[in-house]
């Protein structure tokens, strides 16, 4: 018995303890590996995401804006609103952080293995505009909608021309309870009639947007004008 005894003292069955350890290293370099396969695959996703900077919540001063809810924002970032179909809009002023936090989830539901774009309003009208003039715009639709979260950034910086309000209608339509949207405007839905110039379309979009929605606001000074008189004053000194 003792014979058949490796000499660790395990039995035979466990094999030589080199082994083990070369096992154990292989289990780690394996791990290392699919690390290095998640890593790689995640950076695809956020690269494709075509987000305009990278920005996540580790350099964002919540104590900047006290109105916005924190909570609710962190909560989001564990992304079951994506599992749920369900939007967000950030609404508030210019300069608060609004495009900052979308890009933050963006990359967070990124993280989660989520197919995310962002484009602002105006970009993906052009890009609708240019796709039907292609005749390619169904293609482009079908993208579309296998994403998991579409990023809409700067809703009513500009008004939409009529067809653009409808391409952009169409988008938003059949990605109703299919996928989850992400809106950020400076506008109060009271004033989105007048970007896409319809109030019946502007009715019925802000109602399927609205029905499964969490909204933020984002009520303050703009953080870019703060920052801006903060360098200022330090220039004096
Ligand atoms: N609370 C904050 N903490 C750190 N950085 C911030 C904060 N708020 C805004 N910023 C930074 O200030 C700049 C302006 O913010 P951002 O672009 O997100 O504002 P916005 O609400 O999207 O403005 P706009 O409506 O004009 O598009 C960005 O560089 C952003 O990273
Ligand atoms: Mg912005």
């Amino acid at each position: 018995m003792v014979d058949s005894m490796e000499p660790s003292g395990l039995p035979p069955f466990f094999g030589p303890v080199s082994s083990i350890l070369s096992l154990k290293s292989n289990i780690g370099s394996g791990l290392v590996f699919g690390g290095q396969v998640k890593a790689n695959a995640e950076r695809k996703r956020i690269a494709r995401a075509r987000f305009p900077a990278l920005k996540t919540l580790d350099s964002f001063e919540f104590a900047a804006i006290p109105a916005l809810n924190k909570q609710a924002v962190l909560e989001l970032t564990k992304g079951h609103y994506l599992e749920a179909k369900e939007n967000i809009i950030l609404v508030g002023p210019t300069g608060t952080g609004k495009t900052h936090i979308s890009v933050a989830l963006g990359i967070a539901a990124c993280r989660q293995g989520k197919r995310v774009r962002f484009t602002t309003a105006a970009g993906l009208i052009n890009e609708l505009i240019e796709a039907q003039a292609q005749l390619r715009l169904s293609k482009l639709e079908t993208t579309l909608l296998k994403l998991d979260l579409l990023i809409l950034d700067e809703v009513g910086f500009v008004p939409f021309s009529k067809t653009g309000a409808e391409l952009l209608f169409g988008v938003l339509t059949e990605r109703y309870e299919r996928g989850s949207v992400l809106v950020t405007t400076n506008l109060d839905f009271a004033s989105w009639t007048e970007v896409f110039g319809d109030a019946r379309l502007t009715g019925a979009l802000l109602d399927r947007l609205t029905h499964r929605c969490h909204i933020l606001e984002f009520q303050g000074d703009s953080y870019r004008f703060k920052e801006s008189l903060r360098r200022k004053e330090k220039a004096k000194t």
